[in-house]
């Protein structure tokens, strides 16, 4: 080989290289054994908020928060982290090494945390979490909201499609997954565009429309424009060139609902940090200014909006089980409804204001009878939590999703399960229904979004972006 030669060969030897030195970049440290230590050096505390916050939100958010909290575990406030889940308290003050907090993510206890199909904590996160138990595990100065959260990027493994809606004339599909936003063709299933913020291009190639997780989206009722929610802020998207008209900001947490009123002068966004009061805001659609903010909507958590028909209620439900109606848009409680027995995942109206639909944690529909201010029925069939659920139209029918895998439809009215869309191989959060009732769409753990044909039952298209090889089960 002569010189050029050997050059151009050692370039393709060392371009064959790059895919697994990056793989192996994002692989340190190891994923399975323990974590290694290292000390941290400096003086000044080691803060809740500034630092141990950002490497939840980080690492095990993904599973520990929302509508997903593996283990029971709660990992969104110091409150619900203290709390612990299924197997108590994982934060011993003072005492790192009994704090299963520090075992699991340390690696040296089973279930290693993160599990180790993500990205492991760097020992310097390790040390400052050891470091934060052993000055006493204290609490945050709590000042919300928090600016100060800095989010890094999502581990690349990590993209669950939160959200999913259908343009009000069927003809757009529209999929939050990790933190992008993709929009498909209705009819042929093909992905058109991402929705990208220009702000997150620097410094990495992904088309991001959030720092973190896409948790909501809702079109406006003209199909014109898309609001989608994330960590502490709301965009405004022109669906139509995927221009951002307008960001809304103060949110506390993540705003994992958003509902346009029906003749779209109000959104209405709820989230709020779990185990912290539940947020309820109404912004101006027209100039972005806040209308009214319910306080103290819930206690916990809100998870689901939903405007009454004649757009002069708003139907909200949370973590501390109620569902509760306000008027609009003063904000003034009118009604509050008692009886599941979980978190209360998302909340409906039937087309004629009557009735009303939610979907709990503890697997069952409820069904409301909003002037009688009284529970009608129990929906049981599901076997995990009912994640979303939504009016086909103007019927009587509802879709819902769960965390079992499946999205059945039912007629709320009689109680009658009319369908089964099958076993979608996935855990299920979002789902949507077209006004024609034509399509259904619902998205989950896996990143994949089904489209199916409401009529038949049939799945008609699995929308994955373009380059992601669709690795769904069906
Ligand atoms: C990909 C999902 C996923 C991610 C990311 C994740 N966890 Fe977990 N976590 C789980 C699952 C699943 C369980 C339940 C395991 C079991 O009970 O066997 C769990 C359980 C736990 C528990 C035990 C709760 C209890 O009381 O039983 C702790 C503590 C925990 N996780 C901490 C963390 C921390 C800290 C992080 C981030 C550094 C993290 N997890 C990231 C999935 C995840």
């Amino acid at each position: 080989m002569n010189r050029r030669q050997w050059m151009l060969f050692s370039l393709l030897i060392a371009l064959l290289f790059i895919p697994l030195g990056l793989a192996r970049a994002d692989d340190r440290p190891p994923r399975t054994g323990p974590i290694a230590i290292v000390t941290l050096d400096r003086e000044r505390p080691v803060l809740f908020d500034k630092d141990i916050e950002p490497i939840l939100v980080n690492k095990c958010h993904s599973c520990h928060s929302g509508s997903v909290t593996e283990g029971k575990l709660d990992l969104t406030s110091y409150e619900s982290l203290m709390k612990g889940g299924k197997r108590g308290h994982p934060v011993v003050p003072g005492k790192s090494a009994d704090s299963l907090l520090a075992k699991l993510a340390g690696k040296t206890r089973k279930p290693y945390m993160p599990p180790k199909s993500e990205e492991p904590l760097m020992p310097i996160e390790l040390a400052l979490i050891k470091a934060w138990i052993d000055q006493g595990a204290r609490a945050p100065l709590r000042q919300r909201p928090r600016p100060g959260v800095v989010l890094g990027r999502l581990p690349a493994r990590v993209h669950p499609v939160r959200a999913v809606v259908i343009s009000p004339d069927g003809s757009l599909v529209v999929a939050g997954r990790g933190n992008e936003i993709h929009v498909y063709d209705a009819a042929s299933g093909k992905h058109l565009r991402s929705l990208t913020d220009p702000a997150l291009l620097l410094g990495g190639g992904s088309a991001r429309a959030h720092v973190a997780t896409v948790d909501s989206l809702a079109f406006s009722p003209d199909g014109t424009t898309l609001a989608s929610g994330s960590f502490q802020e709301v965009l405004f998207w022109d669906i139509h060139t995927g221009k951002i008209l307008r960001r809304l900001s103060g949110v506390a947490d993540r705003v994992v609902a958003l509902a346009f009123a029906p003749d779209r002068t109000l959104l209405a966004a709820g989230g709020g940090a779990p185990a912290a009061e539940g947020e309820i805001k109404l912004w101006n659609v027209a100039d972005g200014s806040l209308v009214t903010d319910i306080k103290d909507a819930h206690s916990d958590t809100v998870f689901g909006l939903a405007f009454s028909p004649d757009g002069t209620k708003l139907a909200s439900c949370g973590a501390d089980k109620f569902v509760k109606v306000f008027d609009v848009p003063a904000g003034r409680l009118l009604k509050s409804f008692e009886g599941h027995t979980h978190h209360v995942l998302d909340v409906a109206w039937k087309a004629d204001g009557k009735l009303l639909a939610s979907a709990g944690a503890d697997t069952v529909i409820k069904v409301w009878d909003y002037d009688k201010g009284e529970q009608v029925r129990t929906i049981t069939g599901h076997t995990k939590q009912v994640t979303r659920l939504g009016f086909v139209g103007k019927t009587p029918e509802i879709v819902t999703a769960s965390g079992d895998h499946t999205v059945r439809r039912w007629n709320v009215e009689s109680g009658a399960e009319l369908r089964n869309l099958g076993d979608a191989g996935d855990f299920l959060y979002a789902l949507a229904a077209s006004a024609d009732g034509a399509h259904i769409a619902a998205g989950g753990e896996e990143g994949v979004v089904r489209l199916y044909d409401a009529k038949t039952g049939r799945l008609a298209h699995t929308l994955v972006p373009s380059g992601t090889a669709a690795h769904a089960k069906k």
